[in-house]
């Protein structure tokens, strides 16, 4: 898997650098090309001279010439190493580097390259466990995630201070593996494929002020999005209302309400070699929107009603054209899981449908990790185990990719 791969090895000033020099004779070993790039602060823990050696290579330090030991380009260094790679991997990454990263600082050499990468970006952070656990490098990690970086959570154990919690280094074994898994998720499968993927909630405006909507935070969506990208698909996205930054590669859509995703969807369908389903479309939408706010005193007596009439469900009208593309849905339910998403399969005619419980531990809104439960029109049922959604969205990529074939 390794052999002939161009891996960027990026070392930051924490006190597991000295064990990357394993990590670069690993690499080596499995016939990887290795370049390694590090910050001055990862100097006073491990020698350029050791992974210039072990990497056969000039190992890059400051981003300017001089600074560095050797020079690629004097101007575009950064640009040239950017495209080399097959994947980059930083280990260890600092509470620092992550901070730099998930804000698009490039005031160092890993940060400028970090920049400037096209391949896929593996973040393995190391640190105290008190600055892996503080709000600011929690929420620094969830944005890196969102922005499409994989990060490898720290393990637990005895740290160098003598502390006990997370923040080890991962073995280097399970480095290695976690580059391996990079690679084979970013082995282009998906090329020369147009997919489509919804994402959010809607929001079904009241009045100027107020609209129904729901809890989804599109982060399912946003992580199918960013995959699909990263495996080679050309990828539309459209999305409702969310907080979430763009997935390099893809071409996003925003609507608000559920009539505005059926029209963006029914435009972007006929080039769709599967459309994924992931927004939470409402079910109904008031029959009238009021111009003016409506003011309490409107209301008649205590109590207040808004007639609903029914949205039109993009997935089912998909399924009766009998659309060319892989379809595939999502099913959010609390009770009778299996049956009540077999039961959407059927009558929305799809090919796959995602079924998850947002009263499970570690799935539903605004969480990073989903437990999701796979049925396709076979009838197989396959539950995975929580895992974060951007590897439930590999996992769904994987059955699609099949069912394009
Ligand atoms: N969906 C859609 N258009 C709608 C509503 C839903 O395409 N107007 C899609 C969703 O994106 C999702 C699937 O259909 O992929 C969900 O099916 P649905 O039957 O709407 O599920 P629920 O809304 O959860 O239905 P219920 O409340 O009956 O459980």
């Amino acid at each position: 898997m390794l052999k002939n791969k161009h891996i960027i090895v990026g070392v930051t000033g924490g006190i597991a650098a000295y064990k990357i020099p394993m990590l670069v004779r690993e690499f080596r070993k499995a016939g990887a090309g290795v370049k390694v790039v590090m910050s001055e602060a990862a100097k006073e823990f491990v020698s350029p001279l050791t992974l210039s050696t072990l990497s056969n290579n000039d190992v890059i330090i400051g981003t300017f010439p001089g600074t560095r030991s050797n020079v690629l380009d004097a101007k575009t260094w950064h640009i040239n190493l950017g495209q080399w790679g097959d994947v980059m991997v930083i280990a260890p990454a600092t509470a620092n580097v992550l901070a730099k990263l998930a804000h698009g600082y490039s005031d160092d050499a890993v940060s400028t390259l970090a920049l400037a990468l096209r391949c896929p970006l593996l973040l393995s952070p190391s640190m105290d466990v008190d600055m892996w656990e503080h709000p600011a490098t929690q929420e620094n990690v969830t944005r890196l995630r969102e922005m499409g970086c994989i990060v490898l959570p720290p393990e637990g154990g005895e740290l160098a201070s003598g502390l006990v919690g997370a923040g080890r280094l991962p073995e280097i074994a399970e480095i290695l593996r976690s580059v391996e898994r990079v690679l084979d998720s970013a082995r282009l499968d998906l090329k020369g494929r147009n997919i489509l993927v919804t994402a959010g909630p809607t929001y079904e405006p009241i009045d100027p002020v107020r609209f129904i909507g729901n809890r989804s935070s599109g982060k399912m969506g946003f992580a199918l999005a960013n995959a699909s990208a990263q495996r080679g698909a050309s990828v539309t996205l459209v999305t409702g209302r969310v907080h979430l930054p763009t997935p390099k590669h893809v071409k996003r859509i925003d609507v608000e309400t559920a009539e505005q995703m059926y029209r963006a969807v029914m435009r972007q369908q006929k080039k769709a070699d599967a459309i994924i389903m992931s927004a939470a479309v409402a079910d109904f939408t008031p029959v009238t929107t009021s111009v003016k706010k409506i003011k309490k005193f409107q209301a008649d007596g205590r109590a207040m009603s808004i007639e609903l009439k029914k949205t039109r469900d993009v997935l089912q009208e998909l399924g009766a054209k009998n659309s060319r593309s892989v379809l595939v849905g999502f099913a959010l339910e609390t009770d009778h899981g299996v049956e009540n998403a077999t039961r959407k399969l059927k009558e929305k005619k799809l090919d796959l449908i995602v079924l998850n419980n947002p009263r499970e531990e570690g799935a539903g809104f605004d969480v990073d990790t989903n437990v999701v439960t796979i049925i396709s029109k076979n009838g197989r049922v396959e539950k995975l185990k929580k895992m974060p959604k951007y590897d439930a969205a590999q996992e769904i990529l994987n059955r699609v990719a099949r069912l394009m074939k």
